[in-house]
């Protein structure tokens, strides 16, 4: 028996979490804990909400609340959600809690006595028309490596690579897309370059993690570790414990990973426990810490928190981070903002938790990204009831029927007993070694191999003509079932407790899978229904729904009734302030057929200049309306989104007058 420290990331509390975050960073850990809990490990899983960052602050300014009330609403839909789908944290925090920050800060003043944390004076991107500083993931502009034009200050998305904001070409303010200037600031600088060595010693160690994630280390490694700045100027975030230091936080990243060991120690704290005992989880260099993530968090996990931790010194490193990629859904990106994919509440409106963890599991992006469809999900849905659910079924029935519910008194079957047994220990070392979709494909193996012997041995004909062999048939498949409980008990475990209340067993370990766990003679439950099947048409119905919130038909228009609105291109002649509108501009455009004047909304996003002669797209025949006084006679078109606001461009060539259609 070893000791265990497991770990999930830490979810933002910026909204509800989807199906892409519980397959990457959460099913699978709680597949694993579930497992090793069977297999008696002294093992703890921690997690909690991420409550600091900027998107945070944005969010709570476009909902008009207060920071501390997004992160309150999202921490209880979040943990919600996360106790529905039966995953089983020892503790979920929160580091909005001044325990975390406490510890955050005392890490952060060792870190700065041991000199691996320095002041310096530095410059940071201010953007004068929002009048804040910018935090790097608010630049936008094109990555210096690989070109793409929407890299941010913090990362590219598309090259992967780490971007300082002065880096990028072209740097555009990421909320309203002006050009920001550089202002002096003073910040606190993690200095990982100096842990480069003992890093690549120390993962070069690390032979039996995944592929994928020693290639990202190795890749940054091998650009060269620089120093990082760990402070920001911005006011929600735990402060930084420094008199002059005033008005700045520790960057998010630096206490968010921190924020794992205050999770396990506001495990400790709570009544009844030895406050003191989390060292054992987090100083006993014979404690296991395995830490589920997503492939975004790679670096973090793998570069900057074991710089902290061996930088502090006395501290248990990572025994395995086993990141795993994305889950899209039908070929797209899950993202709750842009309104692709399935909220996990969403999905536990309609559904049962097990369908979902079996079809996650099944599908799980391990190795490299997969992809959720319905369709996967109907069948593999159907595949539960099909093979487990009517292997229980049918077993639990006919003894209900033709054994008055009571285990018949015969041995059981020498082969099915031993592959029982090789499947479970093909499972747990499966299991054992991350390898979660292979060790649920060899559970339902064994389900299938129920119903094939059930099949072959026909004991509603050797009730008759055999009755020893039928008992013998009955009982065999009757310890199936009880070890099927077992095997699939880390994977769906509120059906693998159905079972078990069927069958009339407690709890089980994972060494009672192949054992003779129903003597004979043992009274059965009544059977239930374990899975219902999904229809076929169900897909179709399923995927209309999830279509992204701009391709929902909100309300269909007849093409006559489209052709009834006069869309043109414009151009822009004048732009003035209107009197007490903070929004508001007046603005004469120039449609061919006349000058119009125009009150749009742009203030918070151009100034006069960047309108000033710009071609535009004008709805022309709106009705009329008055706006802060100023009558209006048409429409600028633009999209509205996350990035920002930004006016429909005709192409340069169009004309003041020209149609669009
Ligand atoms: O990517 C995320 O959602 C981050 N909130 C993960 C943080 S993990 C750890 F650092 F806490
Ligand atoms: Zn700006």
């Amino acid at each position: 028996m070893s000791r265990y420290m497991v770990t999930s990331a830490l979810p933002y509390a910026n909204g509800p979490l989807h199906l892409g975050h519980l397959a990457g960073a959460y099913l699978p850990a709680d597949i694993y804990v579930r497992f090793m809990r069977m297999r008696e490990h002294d093992i703890l899983f921690c997690s909690g909400t991420d409550e600091h960052g900027v998107p945070i602050t944005i969010t709570a300014e476009k909902m008009g609340i207060t920071p501390m009330e997004v992160v309150d609403l999202y921490h209880s839909i979040i943990a919600d959600d996360f106790s529905r789908f039966g995953i089983s944290f020892d503790n979920f925090s929160r580091t909005t809690r001044p325990e975390h920050a406490e510890f955050a800060q005392s890490v952060f003043l060792d870190l700065l006595e041991k000199g691996y944390i320095v002041p310096r004076n530095m410059k940071q991107f201010y953007c004068p028309s929002c009048k804040r500083y910018l935090p790097d993931r608010y630049i936008n502009g094109t990555c210096p490596k690989c070109g793409s034009e929407d890299a941010r200050g913090d990362q590219c998305e598309s090259c992967g690579t780490w971007t300082e904001p002065f880096e990028l070409i072209n740097p555009r303010c990421g909320i309203c897309g002006s050009t920001p200037e550089a202002r002096e600031t003073k910040h606190w600088f993690l200095l990982l370059d100096r842990f480069q060595q003992w890093l690549e010693g120390w993962l070069g160690k690390q032979t039996d993690w995944k592929p994928n994630v020693l290639k990202y280390c190795n890749s940054w490694l091998g650009d060269g570790l620089r120093e990082r700045a760990i402070t920001r100027d911005i006011s929600w975030g735990v402060p930084v414990p420094l008199k002059e230091a005033e008005g700045k936080v520790l960057y998010v990243w630096f206490e968010a990973v921190l924020g794992y060991i205050s999770s396990t120690r506001e495990y400790f704290s709570k009544a009844g426990k030895e406050p003191d005992e989390w060292k054992k989880y987090w100083q006993d260099p014979d404690t296991r810490l395995v830490q589920f993530i997503g492939k975004d968090n790679i670096v973090f996990h793998c570069i900057i928190e074991p710089s902290l931790l061996h930088g502090l010194g006395n501290y248990t490193l990572p025994w395995n981070v086993p990141a795993n990629e994305f889950l899209n859904i039908s070929g797209r990106k899950f993202s709750t903002s842009r309104g692709t994919g399935i909220g996990m509440g969403d999905y536990l409106k309609h559904f049962p938790p097990d369908p979902m963890r079996y079809a996650l599991a099944v599908n799980s992006p391990e190795t490299r990204d997969s992809d959720f469809s319905w369709t996967e999900y109907r069948s593999r849905n159907n595949e539960l009831a099909d093979v487990l659910g009517n292997f229980v079924n049918r077993t639990l029935k006919f003894t209900a029927s033709k054994f008055d519910g009571k285990v018949p008194d015969a041995a059981t079957d020498e082969a099915l007993h031993a592959k029982t047994v090789e499947t479970a220990g093909e499972v747990a070392s499966l299991l054992e070694s991350f390898k979660f979709k292979k060790a649920v494909a060899l559970a339902m193996d064994l389900a299938r191999e129920g119903n094939r012997y059930f099949d072959t041995h026909k004991p509603w004909k050797s009730l008759k003509t055999d009755p020893e062999q039928c008992a013998v048939t009955v009982a065999s498949c009757l310890n199936l079932c009880a070890s099927l409980a077992v095997i699939f008990e880390p994977f769906i475990p509120f059906s693998a407790q159905k079972i078990r209340k069927m069958l009339g067993l407690e709890n089980l370990k994972w060494s009672d899978a192949g054992r003779v766990l129903l003597e004979p003679g043992h009274s059965l439950n009544r059977a239930e229904i374990l899975f219902s099947k999904l229809e076929e048409g169900f897909e179709e119905v399923m995927n209309e729904q999830d279509k992204p919130a701009e391709e929902q038909p909100a309300s269909l228009v007849d093409f006559e009734d489209f052709l009834k609105i006069e869309f043109k291109v414009g151009r822009i002649l004048s732009v003035e302030d209107i009197k007490k509108a903070k929004k508001l501009y007046k603005i004469q455009v120039d449609t061919g057929d006349m000058v119009r004047t125009v009150v749009a909304g742009m203030k918070p996003y151009y100034t006069k200049e960047q309108l000033q002669d710009r071609l535009v797209a004008v709805v022309c025949n709106l009705k009329p309306a008055k706006l802060c006084g100023v009558v209006s006679h048409g429409m600028l078109m633009a999209s509205d989104g996350e990035s920002g606001v930004f006016l429909v461009e005709p192409g340069p060539d169009a004309k003041p007058g020209d149609t669009i259609r």
